[in-house]
């Protein structure tokens, strides 16, 4: 077959979006990193939308420290989203980030809906995070055997996660 064959032969049997992504995994193993990840994805995406919110509606007389504080974790929830769904894509899994599913899948209560107290919000922080710290090293366990790299990545979560745990509970004094 010419180049010129081979071209026309590929071009016209385009793959289904399911194939088109590569991986080096197996089904199984996907799907194990799957049931971690995707899981991580939600509760990332919702503190990003809880510290959002708890951003725009703290009242209190330390309100500028907080404002400030919830705006540098919601980038660290953004970022850290976008990694562990990139994380997915790379080893050929969908992620799922739709507000539906994430509002569905949360195990959180939705933060509340108007003004919040600063020492109501601390506590929220603190107890959402902590939350999502201990679920993030159950899903550590048997990790490193399926996927390294994912491994790694929730390693350095849980770190950040431990470090904002520290510094919204140490407010709570
Ligand atoms: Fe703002």
């Amino acid at each position: 077959m010419s180049t010129t064959e081979a071209h026309r032969s590929s071009s016209s049997t385009p793959k289904s979006p399911a194939e088109a992504v590569r991986s080096t995994l197996d089904a199984a193993a996907q799907e194990a990193v799957r049931e971690r990840l995707q899981p991580l994805l939600v509760d990332l995406v919702d503190l990003s939308l809880t510290s959002k919110q708890l951003h725009w509606n703290i009242v209190g007389t330390r309100f500028k420290s907080l404002h400030e504080h919830l705006d540098e974790v919601t980038d660290q929830y953004r970022m850290w989203s976008d990694e562990v769904a990139e994380r997915l894509t790379s080893l050929g899994v969908a992620p799922d980030g739709r507000v539906q599913r994430v509002a569905g899948d949360s195990p959180a209560d939705p933060a509340p809906a108007s003004w919040v107290h600063q020492d109501e919000v601390v506590t929220a922080m603190s107890d959402r995070i902590e939350a999502v710290a201990r679920a993030t090293r159950q899903r550590l366990e048997g990790l490193g055997d399926i996927d390294l790299a994912s491994e790694d990545l929730l390693i350095g979560i849980l770190n950040g996660l431990e470090m904002q745990l520290w510094m919204f509970s140490a407010q709570e004094a």
